[in-house]
């Protein structure tokens, strides 16, 4: 790297850089390039194979890639029997603390034990390799048991978001075509409960194919149990059948591991499938790398489980690396705005990662809400889910990390599913960019003809190399996967979103370019927004646009054509915001809804979205030649 970089930059400190795994980025990058093949190989060989690969990556049938096939592996062996033969088995793998003061601590040992016991329930209910399983919970440990446990037995996990509400989940359990679900009685948020299984037996009432749903009591409100069909978890774990010891499925390296529902540019949401081996070879390696995982860290991801965030960088990578991971189930500012700060406090947290939406939030609460605390045990912070601004940026450097800590920008997808652009402790950083591709994986930014555009020009962001934690396909669906991510540039991966690389070669994104709204780092689609809109009686059409935040980053606008005869109240305006946070979720309520006689679309019939958008921000539509009138 040029000594010498543009802008505003912070270069890594002796203290940082002499305790780091990797020192050298160049020295890594060039390894990395130069034998791609062979990179990943080494980093495969540091975690247990029951048979290792033929072939590190397999391309016989583009863009279906293949990694370490012919391997055998189970990634729950990694997670947790790996460690529990070694010292590791009494260490923390889990610190967990409920929104209302609960608390709990969980060993390796223990969380080895937990997980075989879920499985062996799960095996006793007749689930067998490459049955789908959907995990609808809050933030407590035993969503990370009930994942783990899915892994042992070979079962493909759904998890969809506690924050999701009927509608969206129904959508999922019936697309994956589960045949149990796995769900908590609620969970604590902002001082009240999320009726979990409530919701649930709402869109068990529309959705067919779940034969069996264990109920995880974390709340303890009545709840309503169908006979036959729930079962409470703590009454089954008390059976024989729930030993503490269960054998576990070998798994091809190829073999499913889970899909996760996304949020994509029409339609329904699209299930991101990742297999066992690749993911864990690509989970553990950049988490190890990027957040310099040491035996003796304390590591907090803020965000949720039921997102890819939390599946890569929440269970598998910390575990995979035998780490000390903090879980927390609640609201970063209840009771008062400084629970994040006294919880890293009380427990050493060393390393912190969140979103910018939750920086920019807590930021406004001032800082004397955090300097009350001694933060002093932080030693790296990271930042996911949308660009960070730099003023963001730099509130989190100074005041959270008193300006000693490195901020990993990571930019990544539900489909990469790990760290794609990203710097390491030894990388000098720019504030608002994640500096430049993980070594040996080729990015670029094209314009619309594929051409690579210049220094500091917007354009297409794609990815040229495989990885081994790439999306395999869309469950269910391969001419998808094909269309959507392989059919723009073909042989080309197309990330959805547009970004600029300066002179330095460090990629500024700049967001998405097609029609994923990204609501405080959730991603929705307009799609699920409108069609939850237009269930409704009163609702002909509408359309959906993300307007800029300042702290949620974006936020949804909404145009609604009223069915004849419909008067356009303002009760009715709050009764449609109601009705999608009913159906899709609170994070996809409208800020705004506004009734409209007709909507702009062009010819064939779309709405351009691009002029709403316009019109709304007081901006040149553009070219609007394509519109119907
Ligand atoms: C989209 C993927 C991957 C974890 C959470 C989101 C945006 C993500 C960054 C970042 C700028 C970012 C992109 C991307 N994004 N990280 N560091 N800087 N933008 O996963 O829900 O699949 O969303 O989030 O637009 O395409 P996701």
């Amino acid at each position: 790297m040029s000594a010498k970089l543009s802008g505003d930059v912070y270069y890594p400190s002796e203290e940082v850089l002499s305790k780091a795994h990797i020192k050298n980025w160049d020295e890594l990058s060039k390894k990395a390039t130069e034998d791609y093949e062979g990179f990943w190989e080494e980093r495969a060989n540091e975690l247990n194979w029951f048979k290792k690969w033929d072939k590190v990556i397999d391309d016989s049938n583009k863009p279906f890639y293949k990694w370490f096939t012919g391997a055998q592996t189970n990634i729950s062996y990694n997670c947790l029997d790996r460690h529990v033969k070694t010292e590791r088995r009494n260490k923390l793998a889990l610190i967990w603390e409920g929104e209302n003061g609960d608390f709990e601590t969980m060993s390796y040992y223990r969380l080895h034990k937990e997980t075989c016991k879920f499985a062996n329930i799960l095996k006793s209910m007749g689930v067998e390799k490459g049955d789908r399983v959907t995990i609808y919970m809050g933030r407590t440990p035993e969503i990370v048991i009930a994942m783990l446990a899915c892994a042992r037995v070979g079962a493909i996990h759904s998890v969809v978001y506690g924050g999701f509400s009927v509608e969206a989940l129904h959508e999922r359990i019936e697309d994956s075509q589960s045949k149990v679900l796995i769900v908590s009685d609620g969970a604590y948020q902002r001082g009240k409960i999320v009726p979990l299984k409530e919701i649930a037996d709402e869109a068990l009432q529309r959705a067919g194919g779940i034969e069996h749903v264990i109920v995880i009591k974390r709340t303890g409100q009545d709840v309503n149990m169908e006979f036959g069909r729930d079962m409470w978890y703590h009454e089954l774990a008390n059976l024989p059948i729930a030993n503490q010891s269960c054998a576990l499925e070998i798994m091809d390296a190829e073999d499913p591991l889970f899909i996760l529902y996304t949020s994509g540019t029409t339609g329904k949401p699209k299930a991101i499938l990742h297999t066992h081996g690749g993911y864990q070879v690509g989970t553990y390696t950049t988490l190890k790398y990027v957040f310099d995982i040491h035996e003796e860290d304390r590591y907090w991801c803020a965000a949720d489980p039921g997102w890819i965030t939390g599946h890569s960088y929440i269970v598998y990578g910390p575990l995979l690396n035998g780490a000390t991971s903090f879980l927390y189930e609640g609201a970063p500012n209840y009771p008062y705005p400084n629970r994040w700060w006294s919880m890293i406090e009380n427990y050493g947290i060393n390393i912190l990662y969140t979103a910018p939406t939750a920086i920019r939030g807590l930021m406004r609460f001032g800082d004397a809400w955090i300097n009350r605390h001694d933060l002093s045990s932080l030693k790296l912070l990271g930042s996911v889910g949308e660009p960070i601004n730099p003023e963001a940026w730099k509130w989190y450097h100074k005041v959270v990390g008193n300006e000693k800590c490195p901020i990993m920008d990571t930019w990544w997808q539900t489909e990469t599913g790990m760290f794609m652009i990203t710097p390491m402790p030894c990388v000098p950083l720019k504030p608002g960019t994640g500096t430049r591709p993980f070594p040996g994986i080729e990015m670029d930014i094209l314009d619309d003809d594929g051409k690579p555009v210049g220094a500091n020009e917007e354009g297409y962001l794609v990815i040229k190399t495989p990885w081994p934690s790439m999306i395999r396909t869309i469950y269910g669906d391969p001419d998808r996967y094909v269309n959507q991510y392989w059919s723009k540039y073909p042989g080309v991966y197309l990330t959805g979103d547009s970004a600029k690389r300066d002179e330095d070669g460090y990629i500024w994104v700049i967001g998405r370019v097609d029609d994923v709204i990204k609501v405080s780092g959730y991603r929705l689609g307009t799609a699920e927004i409108e069609s939850a809109l237009v269930s409704h009686q009163a609702v002909a059409e509408a359309a959906a646009i993300g307007i800029p935040d300042d702290v949620k980053g974006n936020v949804i606008y909404s145009y609604v054509i009223l069915r004849a005869g419909v008067e356009g109240t303002d009760e009715l305006k709050e009764e449609l915001r109601q009705h999608v946070g009913y159906e899709v979720g609170p994070i996809a309520k409208p800020a705004s809804v506004k009734f409209v006689e007709k909507l702009p679309k062009t010819r064939s019939g779309k709405i351009m979205r691009r002029v709403l958008k316009a019109e709304e921000m007081g901006e040149d539509p553009g070219n609007l030649s394509t519109l119907e009138d």
